[in-house]
């Protein structure tokens, strides 16, 4: 079968990536695709323990997150009952919310970047998105709208943080740009 489209949405938080992914997604099946999407940090007991420590019940270095985050796109890609290489063997188009640019954006703002691309060089070398959709709002913006309706923020989720990820998403998307399709 003819391999369908793997499309990765990215950004800071708070900039609408799960409001596109899920229109798109709508649009998609309406054309007659079938469509699966998905997420990072992923709902596998790895992605658990990601989430355990955004939300301050687990403490844990940033370079332990930034490994944390290496096996579970492993995982996301290569698990055999609903990874993301046997969802494109099925014949679904699949649209990610968040790839490895998050790892890069939200890790390498604080170790280094070269580190954290080859970490994920395993990840890269089995899957490249066919496009990586970068939405691009400024951190204060993006804070707005993730303090609507909550009491309390994630680990990541300052205004410094937001804008040295956003630097870190422009500097890492110049420096890949003739390698992948942004
Ligand atoms: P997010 O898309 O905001 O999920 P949710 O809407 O469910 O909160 O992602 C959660 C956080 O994970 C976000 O702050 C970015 C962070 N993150 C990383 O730090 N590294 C990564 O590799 C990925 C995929 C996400």
């Amino acid at each position: 079968m003819e391999k369908r489209l793997f499309l990765a949405f990215e950004g800071i938080d708070g900039c609408g990536k799960s409001t596109q992914v899920k229109m798109l997604a709508e649009r998609l099946t309406a054309a007659g695709f079938r469509v699966w999407s998905t997420f990072e940090p992923t709902d596998s007991p790895i992605g658990s323990m990601i989430r355990d420590i955004f939300s301050h019940k687990m403490e844990a270095d940033h370079r332990t997150i930034a490994g944390l985050f290496v096996a579970d796109r492993l995982d996301h890609l290569l698990n055999k009952t609903n990874g993301i290489l046997k969802k494109l063997d099925e014949g679904y188009t699949v649209i990610t919310d968040r790839y490895y640019f998050s790892s890069y954006a939200y890790h390498g703002a604080h170790m280094p970047l070269d580190w954290v691309i080859e970490a994920n060089s395993l990840a890269a070398d089995l899957l490249r998105p066919d496009l990586n959709i970068y939405l691009d709002i400024t951190p204060e913006i993006g804070m707005q709208r993730l303090s609507l309706g909550r009491t309390s923020m994630e680990l990541f989720e300052t205004l410094e943080n937001q804008r040295l990820v956003k630097d870190k998403y422009t500097e890492v998307i110049r420096k890949l740009e003739t390698v992948e399709k942004i």
